[in-house]
């Protein structure tokens, strides 16, 4: 709440009492209005923007439940106290659901209306600045939807935000699941194209023979079944922005035409001799590597640099493991609010075992395997281990020994020490950002052994794109 005198709204017919509460809440610094009807203070609560209501239920003619709903929803942060007759405690539990912070009942002193007060307003002060807090968090550890506080992904964020700001054709790689799509949505939404369309289109979902319709639009009678005229997706996009994913899929002849959208801005329509021009920022996307496809002759060289302008990798969630704690969090509130369902935890050790986890499948697998535990925790208010796939379940995790730790039950011998060559090569090549040369001189090994260390520990990760 903002510094300076409050200003509270008094609503009760009897005279003598409100007149009474008025004048020693003004004593107490409160600027104070009184009304004396329902109607008279749905008045001024539309002329006014109040900090505090206090108002007896019962009032003739237009009700006090009337005036508290008209406030409360007029104004969320409003704080609302109603004052109830003796032995209607109904009311009161009614009017609290309806949104007021508190209630009184009457006779009361006036020391235990102060009292009331005094707290509600000091709980809606912490509320708002809890909210506060959220927001900064949010704000801090994310772009558009793209959630990530490792340094790679801030990084990330400055380069979205830079290239946001540019009309540059980008390229977009990463392995499945990393949020290329996203990353495409969030430079368009942060974009001066923000209000024109995003079209997206994926190349390898359609066939080969009808993806260059789909893309360039065609006439009447162009091929067999091209019943009327359609625009294509690149017209959709005009002014907008035009996502092609998995563009390393695209023929040879299509990437022909597609060079000449990005060098001419302009292309015919399929069966047609005019020439359509266009505005339009080409993101494309592609888990393939497009650099040894230019290599062994199956992508275009001079499309692959005009598609790759501005390079933007989305790292693997591998390599950025202290994310996985803030994208649980993330997706445990997204699916509590879906569900309506109350938020749920995550117990230490399922966390664990989470960044322990190599995701070949990156954020999206994270994502389902979360929703997958809260399937099987049936409801329980936090997730352990066993609701974890088996085999998240039984990633090897190494816990610090340094202070003489041993547990009862004794320990896997093997798998205990894997767990710990495990950690120590990931640190070491996080260190290093991946190189693993460099990383195996840290560790004083060979490259080769590291490299077989990796494949032997991690047996279920993919190559890197
Ligand atoms: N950093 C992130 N923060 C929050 N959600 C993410 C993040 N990265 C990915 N996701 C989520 O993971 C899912 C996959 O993301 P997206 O479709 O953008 O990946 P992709 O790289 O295009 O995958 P593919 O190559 O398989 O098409 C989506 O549900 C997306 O919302
Ligand atoms: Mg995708």
């Amino acid at each position: 709440m903002t510094d300076g005198p409050k200003h509270l709204l008094i609503v009760d017919d009897e005279a003598a009492l409100r007149e009474a509460i008025a004048e020693r809440l003004g004593d107490h610094g409160f600027v104070v209005e009184q009304a004396a009807s329902g109607e008279e203070a749905l008045e001024r609560l539309a002329a006014f923007a109040f900090d505090v209501l206090i108002t007896d239920l019962r009032l003739p003619g237009i009700d006090g439940r009337k005036v508290l709903d008209a406030a409360v929803e007029r104004y969320p942060e409003l704080i609302a106290i109603v004052i109830t007759g003796f032995g209607t405690v109904k009311d009161a539990v009614d009017a609290i659901k309806q949104g007021a912070s508190d209630f009184i009942t009457k006779p009361f002193q006036f020391d235990a209306l102060m009292h009331v007060l005094r707290s509600a307003m000091e709980q809606r002060r912490l509320k708002t600045e809890n909210a506060y807090l959220r927001s900064q968090l949010e704000q801090r550890y994310r772009f558009d939807g793209i959630i990530g506080r490792s340094a790679r992904m801030r990084e990330l964020f400055q380069l979205l935000e830079t290239v946001a700001s540019t009309s540059s054709t980008v390229l977009i790689t990463g392995e499945t699941g990393t949020g290329k799509e996203l990353a495409a949505r969030a430079i368009h939404h942060n974009s001066s194209r923000r209000n024109n369309r995003f079209v997206a289109l994926n190349c390898s979902a359609i066939p080969e023979t009808l993806l260059e319709a789909e893309l360039f639009g065609h006439v009447r009678g162009a091929f067999t079944g091209a019943i009327g005229n359609r625009q294509g997706r690149l017209e959709q996009a005009h002014r907008g922005t035009l996502f092609l994913d998995e563009v390393g899929t695209m023929s040879p002849a299509l990437q022909a035409k597609l060079l000449r959208v990005l060098q001419e801005r302009e292309f015919e329509r399929v069966g047609d001799s005019h020439t359509v021009k266009i505005d339009v920022r080409v993101i494309a996307a592609t888990h393939s590597d497009l650099t040894k496809m230019v290599a062994d002759g199956s992508f275009r060289e001079d499309l692959f640099y005009r598609l790759n302008v501005i390079p933007v990798h989305m790292p693997a969630l591998r390599d950025r493991r202290e994310d996985i704690p803030l994208l649980v969090q993330h997706f445990l509130e997204r699916l509590a609010l879906e569900s309506g369902r109350p938020l749920v935890t995550v117990s230490q050790e399922a966390i664990r075992r989470l960044m322990a986890y190599p995701w070949p499948g990156n954020v999206r697998q994270l994502e389902n395997a979360i929703e997958r535990a809260i399937a099987f925790s049936k409801g329980r208010a936090q997730l352990d281990v066993n609701d974890l796939a088996p085999d998240i379940q039984n990633q090897p995790t190494a816990p610090d020994t340094s202070d003489g730790w041993f547990p009862d039950e004794g320990i896997d011998f093997d798998r205990y020490v894997e767990a710990i060559e495990l950690s120590l090569i990931r640190r070491s090549l996080e260190r290093t950002q991946g190189n693993k040369r460099q990383a195996a001189k840290l560790l004083n090994l060979k490259r080769t052994t590291l490299i077989e260390k990796l494949k032997r520990l991690e047996p279920s990760d993919s190559p890197k794109a």
